[in-house]
């Protein structure tokens, strides 16, 4: 059944997040195609899907084959409608589509001759679409705010973080996210589709250029979730590589872990991966979906998965050669002080000398939660020691680490 996005006047506080952020292609109800992007977006709730019946059928073609769809529809929907599959995970069969709001460019199909994204592109009638792309172009990804960076991330090595004000690391962010964590500190960035998606080539040449501006060696992106265009971040590490090919340069990603495949990381090191810090989201299945804000169970529980088999396949291969760390969430309304000492534990067992950061979650996006104080990181941080994991830190105020 196709949607209508509808917005409710008590819950809106016309911040225009919706029309500004996403790319929006119907900005009023006559032209809406029920995509999603601004339910997703809006950090008040003040959108919802609403089923529409769509009388009128639009005749197109995909993959050679003619298909009647209903029209005002999202091609990502008219291909549901023709009983194609769609993917949230990218070695699985089907279109795959993980952010749904325009911003990672992984949804990329055919489409009289151009490059679209599945996601957020209205059906036409006469539309001619393959979902197998046939001309040789380098993927695309909307990547955003290259520049200076004070802090780092999970992956910065301890010691160079806080360079009394200077800027420690290179960074670059990329829209799009399969997760929906209400805590979301970068959703502003994370749910943006509008704007000139960039090869790897062009972004490598800007991270680059901030490096050289600011006389840093660390070059990181984040987002979003880096990792949801595949063959672009790789191909964006390489060309970083070759534009930087001094053995002081260093290629960071910050990522939530989930769509890390043994093949992928491979991938990823042999394109010039050194360091990576990841997030884990939680141990129990409950914990994870409440901070990721995802519905699907299934899915949630193969993302969690992925991301704690992702830090042991990094571990057992590639301790020697690239840098890692590893991020755990804290705050008592989303997670309990006990589950956090059995990741801990985990941790441990999987090597002692992680560096481990403790994310002291606050309220943003769609979250009202209070910060935790400074006595519960501490009590946090002396668990975790306790534990026999060599370097803690935690995140007690803005920019105050407790540890290691
Ligand atoms: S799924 Fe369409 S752009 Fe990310």
């Amino acid at each position: 059944m196709p949607f209508v996005a509808v917005h409710n006047p008590f819950k809106c506080l016309q911040c225009n997040w919706c029309s500004e952020i996403v790319d929006c292609p119907g900005a009023d109800q006559e032209f809406c195609i029920g995509c999603g992007a601004c339910v997703l977006a809006c950090p008040n709730k003040a959108i919802k899907l609403v089923p529409t019946p769509r009388e009128k059928k639009v005749l197109i073609e995909v993959d050679g084959n003619p298909g009647w769809v209903s029209e005002k529809i999202s091609l990502k929907e008219a291909l549901i409608e023709l009983g194609y599959k769609i993917s949230n995970f990218p070695e699985e069969k089907g279109v795959y589509s993980p952010c749904g709001v325009g911003g990672c460019w992984s949804c990329t199909l055919e489409v009289n001759g151009e490059t679209k994204r599945a996601c957020v592109t209205p059906v036409e009638e006469g539309m001619s679409i393959k979902t197998s792309l046939s001309k040789s172009e380098p993927p695309k990804r909307l990547v955003l705010d290259f520049m200076g960076h004070p802090v780092g991330g999970v992956g910065t090595p301890y010691q160079l973080r806080y360079q009394n004000g200077l800027f420690v690391e290179a960074v670059c962010l990329a829209a799009g996210c399969n997760f929906r964590c209400p805590t979301c500190f970068n959703w502003s960035y994370t749910y943006q589709g509008k704007g000139r998606p960039l090869t790897p080539g062009e972004a490598a040449i800007n991270l680059t250029a901030v490096r050289k501006e600011l006389n840093l060696n660390r070059m990181l992106i984040s987002g979003g979730e880096c990792t949801l265009n595949r063959a672009w971040l790789v191909q964006f590490i390489q060309k970083l590589k070759e534009l930087n090919p001094d053995p002081l340069a260093c290629f960071h990603i910050q990522t939530n872990g989930s769509l890390l495949t043994p093949s992928y990381i491979d991938e990823l090191v042999e394109a010039g991966l050194t360091d990576i810090g990841i997030d884990l989201k939680g141990l129990e299945i409950d914990t994870f979906m409440w901070i990721t804000g995802l519905r699907d169970k299934e899915l949630a529980r193969k993302y969690k998965d992925n991301a704690w088999e992702a830090v042991k396949y990094l571990v057992n291969k590639y301790l020697d050669k690239v840098f890692i760390g590893i991020g755990i969430p804290y705050n008592k309304d989303l997670i309990s002080f006990k589950e956090v000492v059995q990741i801990g534990k985990l941790l441990f067992e999987i090597n002692p000398f992680l560096q481990i950061g403790v994310l002291n979650y606050k309220p943003d996006y769609r979250s009202k939660i209070i910060p935790a104080t400074y006595d519960e990181m501490l009590a946090v941080y002396r668990a975790l020691k306790e534990t026999g994991l060599k370097t803690v830190l935690a995140w007690a105020e803005e920019g105050e680490i407790i540890g290691p």
